[in-house]
């Protein structure tokens, strides 16, 4: 029996997103994820783009996190040539049994849009972090003014439909929960992520801009 996993007309859209977002992201996450090290954790890995970025020897162990089973079985496939210094774990967030403390580093890119409760996330997230342990994210955000910003207002129930990602995604306020990151002291801000960008595509378009940061885990208080 094959294995290909038969995709619906929504999910080829969604994949195709996924895809077409890491290449336009290529340049930003080869500067972004250029001190990932040791022990990594990557919350919602989709079919797993960035293993292009993190097969590389200073990434001792890559857990993939992916709740989705069609995904999360094209993000083996994807993962396989790390052999055993990668894994995928089906599930969410919240169901990996993992004492607090256990990861050098975790990686969301793209993730905050698709999740009903970021706030929470984020928290699961750094507590698995080591003290000093860094979070490296990539994310869209709703544009302030013009007219990609009234476009995105109006795609925005839609888009979520298709995709399940918020085009109007905010970041900023659950990643600047109390007591969480060095970074945060005095106002979070995150720097404009480089996009590469070969051909108009209205599907990316509506997603921009995008934002990029790294965090470092607040030692103990
Ligand atoms: C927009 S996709 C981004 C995928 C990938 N990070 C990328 O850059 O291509 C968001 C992913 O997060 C996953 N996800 C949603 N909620 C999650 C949770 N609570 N824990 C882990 N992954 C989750 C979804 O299944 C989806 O694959």
């Amino acid at each position: 029996m094959s294995d290909v996993v038969k995709l619906g007309r929504f999910e080829k859209i969604s994949r195709r997103v996924l895809i077409d977002t890491s290449k336009m992201l290529k340049d930003a996450k080869t500067e972004l994820f250029n001190d990932v090290h040791g022990k990594v954790l990557e919350v919602g890995a989709g079919i797993g783009v960035n293993v292009f970025f993190l097969d590389r020897p200073e990434v001792t162990h890559w857990t993939a996190i992916e709740p989705d089973l069609k995904l999360a079985s094209e993000c083996r496939r994807m993962l396989s040539k790390m052999g055993e210094r990668a894994s995928v774990f089906e599930g969410y967030l919240h169901d990996l049994d993992e004492p607090p403390e256990s990861y050098d580093c975790v990686i969301f890119t793209t993730l905050l849009c698709s999740v009903p409760n970021p706030d929470e996330i984020v928290r699961d997230a750094h507590r698995l972090l080591k003290p000093g342990g860094k979070m490296y994210l990539i994310e869209h955000t709703g544009d302030k003014f013009g007219i990609r910003a009234g476009i995105q207002v109006i795609a925005k129930i839609p888009w979520k439909l298709i995709t399940g990602c918020n085009c109007r995604n905010n970041p900023i306020p659950s990643l600047s929960q109390e007591g969480l990151w060095e970074e945060a002291e005095g106002g979070l801000k995150m720097e404009p992520a480089p996009l590469r960008v070969k051909r108009f595509s209205p599907m990316l378009e509506l997603l921009k801009p995008f934002v990029m940061t790294t965090l470092t885990k607040a030692g103990p208080l």
